[in-house]
């Protein structure tokens, strides 16, 4: 063969290889999109003589904009497979999503051997530098799986941990977001949320949302979905659509299995579902080529078994898909982001998540649109209308009268008459009052009667989920009561919590006391009482609980102590901390050691008495003074 024909024949193999005829895009609607991610991990965008614009019209780099692949040695950034999607994108024109800043997985490892300042810092500068990058980001998955029982993000107390509202650390990565990003679309994303963790998925956005934090659209990744059919699939996602009212992404749909027909079915089940909720912006689908992503075959080990073309030709599933994007109802489908973009970032700020009754209650609302004029924001509680607003700042104060949930809503009237709708909710506390009859000290405290109200007002759990299930009482959300030492005790304790106790101090003075505890291992633990005046903690004394047993809590064992200072007569408010975790608490016995100011001034004129520190001293002395051998405080 001489050169020109070998040529020439090589061009034809090509061509005959080359899939015959050049698609559209399967979706020509213009609202929300049809995505996959770069194809094979190298990403590529065309494989195989397939071209990715051909098929679809949004892309999310499969691994290429996760921290882990940007940043595997620190300070040094690669930006490579990233540009390649990124770069394709807009020469196509449709949109790119950044997946993902804050995840509990590929991120670097050089973060795990960092301190909690550095990691900071490093989190920092790892959103300046994809800013940096990519000034004008779209979309952005800003945390990914946070959702307990994922890998834990290391760096997760950095950010500000679990906090009061449970998620601050996520609060504050949407807030970094957003300060860098003021126009992109932010997004929770979440593994599969329909088949497992929907409640967690569901409270976790949704105290986001309630937070005021700037979250736009929450994504569900909708990976293992083989099997459901399309009923009970409509009916999880409109559960979880009912309960947010935000737009959301199915962000990496794949249905792995090597029977095509099975494959199709799964399509058929869930795709139309997906495709025509109006609450939906946009689907992507995590891979499109045999053997190149990650579903293997769990007992063949035969890899990327959710491709969607294998041996270069479309399996039934594509071809399917082919064809319902044709018919009317996939083309009209409508989406909550009009032309693929967001016009309104709405966000309803309360001051708390948890307020107390008959106090004020500022709301903020944030509003912005992108082309559009706001015209007016109304307020609502309850359904029922309590401000118009036709000016920033838009700020509602309001003073709840009753205790319970109250949903809050915002919804904004742009000046051409289109609106725009966001929620959230705030719970207001009943006033403080004692779990039995107020206890009388001298007395017993049990810790478990601590007073109710309500989170972070007369008690704080660091989360909200009761793990002592000892079921004796129902108010008491998050702290953890769990049986043990003939009765109840506090359990599953944590640094930082604290429960407050209504007391009434019937004689003044010094006390001591007998506590109750366990602990079944050897971190250092313990708590603190303090005494709290005007919403000061004055500390009384600090208790360290020794291990008492071997990786079991039944074994309570009794500590003794005084106060370093004295009870005032009348009520007062104890509170006790948890300084050191995984100690439970039973009781605690307090007894007055010293009478109050009223038998010290009794006391006949001609008894020496002498201060602590053996001087004499006459009663007119203001402090603990000690006559007969006994100690009596005179304030
Ligand atoms: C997967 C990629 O597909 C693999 O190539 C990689 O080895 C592991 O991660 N949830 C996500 C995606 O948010 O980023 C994951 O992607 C799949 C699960």
């Amino acid at each position: 063969m001489t050169m020109k024909r070998s040529i020439k024949f090589c061009l034809l193999l090509i061509a005959v290889m080359l899939p015959t005829t050049s698609f559209a895009q399967l979706s020509s609607n213009p609202d929300k999109f049809l995505g996959n991610i770069t194809t094979t991990w190298s990403n590529n965008m065309d494989y195989e003589g397939f071209k990715f614009s051909d098929y679809w019209n949004q892309v999310t780099p499969e691994n290429a904009t996760k921290w882990q692949s940007v940043e595997g040695t620190r300070g040094q950034y690669n930006w490579g497979g990233a540009d390649i999607a990124a770069n394709y994108a807009s020469q196509h024109g449709f949109p790119f999503k950044f997946h993902t800043l804050v995840w509990g997985s590929q991120y670097p490892d050089w973060m795990n051997n960092l301190s909690q300042e550095e990691q900071y810092n490093a989190v920092v500068k790892w959103m300046d530098a994809a800013k940096d990058h990519f000034p004008d980001l779209e979309m952005i998955d800003v945390v990914n799986e946070a959702i307990s029982g994922h890998a834990p993000a290391p760096y997760k107390k950095a950010l500000g941990g679990d906090g009061v509202t449970g998620y601050d650390w996520i609060i504050k990565a949407f807030e970094m977001a957003r300060e860098r990003w003021p126009n992109a679309i932010l997004i929770y994303n979440d593994y599969n949320t329909f088949n497992y963790d929907t409640n967690k998925f569901i409270d976790l956005v949704k105290t986001l949302r309630d937070a005021g934090a700037p979250i736009d659209a929450y994504g569900c990744q909708s990976h293992d979905l083989g099997g459901m059919d399309k009923d009970a699939f409509k009916s999880v996602m409109d559960r979880i659509q009912n309960e947010l009212k935000m737009p959301m992404y199915i962000t990496e749909y794949d249905i792995g299995d090597t029977n095509d027909s099975n494959q199709k079915w799964n399509f058929q089940q869930h795709f139309p579902v997906m495709w025509e909720a109006d609450y939906c912006a946009g689907v992507t689908i995590w891979g499109w080529f045999y053997g190149q992503t990650w579903i293997n075959d769990e007992s063949t080990g035969e890899k990327g078994i959710s491709g969607l073309i294998k041996d270069k030709k479309e399996r039934s599933a594509l071809k399917w898909l082919r064809e319902y994007m044709q018919t009317e109802n996939a083309k009209n489908a409508k989406s909550p982001f009009p032309g693929m973009k967001m016009e309104t970032q709405l966000y309803v700020k309360p001051q708390a998540l948890r307020v107390n009754m008959d106090q004020p209650v500022s709301i903020d609302i944030n509003a912005k649109m992108r082309t559009k004029t706001i015209s007016q924001i109304d307020f609502y509680i309850n359904n029922t209308l309590v401000k118009t607003l036709t000016q920033a700042p838009y700020t509602v104060d309001y003073t709840p009268t009753e205790k319970g949930t109250y949903q809050l809503k915002a919804v904004l009237t742009a000046t051409d008459g289109s609106k725009y709708e966001r929620l959230s909710s705030i719970t207001v506390h009943g006033s403080r009052a004692p779990h039995k009859e107020e206890l009388s000290l001298p007395g017993t405290l049990e810790f478990e009667d601590f007073d109710e109200g309500g989170e972070g007002f007369t008690y704080h759990d660091s989360d909200m989920v009761d793990e002592g299930k000892a079921n004796y009482r129902t108010d008491s959300e998050g702290v953890d009561i769990v049986t043990g030492n003939n009765g109840y005790a506090i359990g599953y304790t944590a640094t930082d919590e604290w429960l407050e106790y209504s007391v009434d101090v019937q004689q003044a003075g010094t006390y001591s006391f007998e506590a109750y505890a366990s602990k079944g291992n050897n971190v250092q633990g313990g708590f603190s009482i303090s005494l709290v005046t005007d919403g000061q903690n004055e500390e009384l004394c600090q208790v360290s609980v020794p291990q008492t047993d071997d990786n079991q809590w039944s074994t309570y064992k009794k500590l003794t102590g005084t106060f370093s200072k004295p009870l005032p007569a009348g009520k007062q408010i104890l509170r006790v901390t948890i300084t050191g975790p995984y100690c439970n608490l039973d009781k605690m016995i307090l007894t007055c050691k010293a009478t109050g100011i009223d038998e010290v001034i009794t006391l006949k004129e001609n008894v020496q008495r002498y201060n602590l520190s053996g001087q004499k001293v006459n009663t007119s002395y203001k402090g603990v003074v000690i006559e007969n051998g006994k100690k009596f405080i005179n304030k």
